[in-house]
């Protein structure tokens, strides 16, 4: 397996373009958004989304990075986020038509150009100024899903207002749940489409690189961290001109609390609720009119409670890694869940998704959809929406390839039958030759 550290390092081809071994007969790659624009050679060395993740490291502070990275305590479940795709093999299909494939998919009376979307991830701005804005326009360019987060450095009326209509917005269920409807309705008024309602954040996560690396927030820098900061100026400056991030959605109700800037951010994490029962969740679900998807489902029986609380859809998630150490994978459940849920729910996976392959992988085990957070975390952090457009084009590009090898012209057709379960065979060399 590819560890995200092992990023291959030798570039020979265009960004995107097809190996020419044997000679290329795939269709066009999807245009490169910055095509008619800024040059493609500024991305030369950013063949695939873990390249971008290596250019995100250098461009932001090692705790900023770290703390979108991370995960929590020995982060086996974000290990497992990777190797998770190890346990399959591609069976390929030859001798059929491939000369065009289609990678749309159809969710909730929409459909998008590619079977991926963008999750939510909170206070994005850490990685660069109006991040959510900035991914959501490179998704709403592409045609892909996002998700807003609940904890936003952006306020979600801005961003419905600056990536047009059809946006998803993520919840938790507060303890005030006052808040929490509140929010609701905001982003009803703001056109979001769907709900996702975030239920795998009984308490924070234990991740332990951001104590070790004094990351604290708001910012606070300390005479390590600033050492480190100082490398990154690009970095110092954006955040300089536009102040330090924070969950913009709550300064009202911390204001409230009676909460300064300060204390902002422990307002927000004392908000998470341990006491959120299934009852709250059907309460919620009946405050939207459109889909509701639940979000951080792992088990058959929770994701059968969901659908009987009225959920549209599930995703099956760990959080990144991020809340419980050595929770399993979206693909190790995917199969049975599917099996106890049957086909009617939407079922979206995430979790450590880097490549096409990957993407086609839970398509293939009755995944309908792939959400993914840090992918385009990294590529707003190394390069702003430039980074973002190029990753969802490095996925777009890897996806289609993918199908054209497989011998599958619609995703929609790959079924179970085209991977092989290789748990039980010897893992492939970490080293080719
Ligand atoms: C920096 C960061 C912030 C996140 N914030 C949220 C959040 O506010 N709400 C939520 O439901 N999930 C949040 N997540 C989890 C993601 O939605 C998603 O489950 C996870 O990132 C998927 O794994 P991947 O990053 O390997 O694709 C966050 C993840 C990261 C990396």
């Amino acid at each position: 397996m590819m560890d995200e550290t092992q990023a291959p390092d030798r570039i020979d081809a265009q960004p995107g373009g097809l190996a020419l071994d044997p000679p290329a007969r795939a269709p066009a790659a999807p245009q490169h958004p910055q095509a008619a624009g800024l040059p493609l050679r500024r991305f030369a060395k950013v063949q695939n989304v873990l390249e971008m993740r290596t250019r995100a490291r250098k461009a932001m502070p090692r705790a900023v990075f770290d703390f979108i990275d991370g995960a929590a305590e020995q982060e086996i479940s974000r290990r497992r986020n990777r190797s998770q795709f190890d346990n399959w093999g591609f069976v390929h299909r030859v001798g059929v038509d491939v000369s065009r494939v289609d990678m749309s998919v159809e969710l909730f009376g929409d459909t998008y150009d590619a079977p991926f979307g963008i999750g939510p991830t909170g206070l994005a701005g850490l990685a660069w100024p109006k991040a959510e804005t900035l991914i959501a326009q490179g998704a709403k360019a592409a045609n892909i899903p996002f998700c807003l987060s609940t904890v936003s450095s952006v306020r979600l009326e801005e961003v419905a207002e600056s990536a047009g209509a059809g946006l998803w917005f993520q919840l938790y269920i507060f303890r005030d749940r006052g808040l929490s409807r509140e929010l609701v309705s905001r982003a009803k008024k703001a056109g979001y489409k769907a709900l996702v309602i975030t239920v795998d954040c009984a308490t924070g996560g234990n991740r332990e690189r951001d104590p070790r690396n004094d990351f604290t927030l708001p910012l606070r820098p300390t005479l390590r961290s600033a050492f480190d900061t100082l490398k990154r100026p690009g970095w110092i400056g954006r955040l300089v001109a536009n102040g330090a991030p924070r969950p913009e959605n709550m300064v009202e109700a911390a204001a409230k609390a009676a909460r300064n800037a300060q204390g902002l951010v422990v307002f927000m994490s004392e908000q998470l609720d341990p006491s959120v029962t299934w009852d709250d969740v059907e309460e919620f679900v009946d405050l939207w009119d459109g889909p509701v998807i639940i979000k951080g489902v792992l088990s058959t029986e929770d994701a059968e409670r969901a659908v009987k609380a009225g959920a549209d859809g599930l995703i099956l998630s760990n959080h990144g890694g991020r809340q419980l150490d050595g929770a399993v994978s979206s693909l190790h459940v995917l199969e049975r869940v599917r099996d106890a849920v049957g086909p009617a729910p939407t079922i979206f996976c995430d979790g450590g998704f880097r490549r096409g392959a990957d993407i086609l992988k839970a398509k293939a085990l009755g995944a309908n959809v792939v959400l993914m957070g840090r992918n385009t975390l990294y590529g707003v952090g190394a390069a702003g929406r430039p980074g973002v457009d190029h990753v969802i084009h490095l996925l777009k590009t890897e996806v289609e390839r993918a199908l054209v090898l497989l011998g599958v012209p619609r995703v929609s057709d790959l079924t179970r039958d085209h991977l092989m379960d290789m748990s039980r065979l010897p893992p492939a060399p970490a080293k080719a030759d």
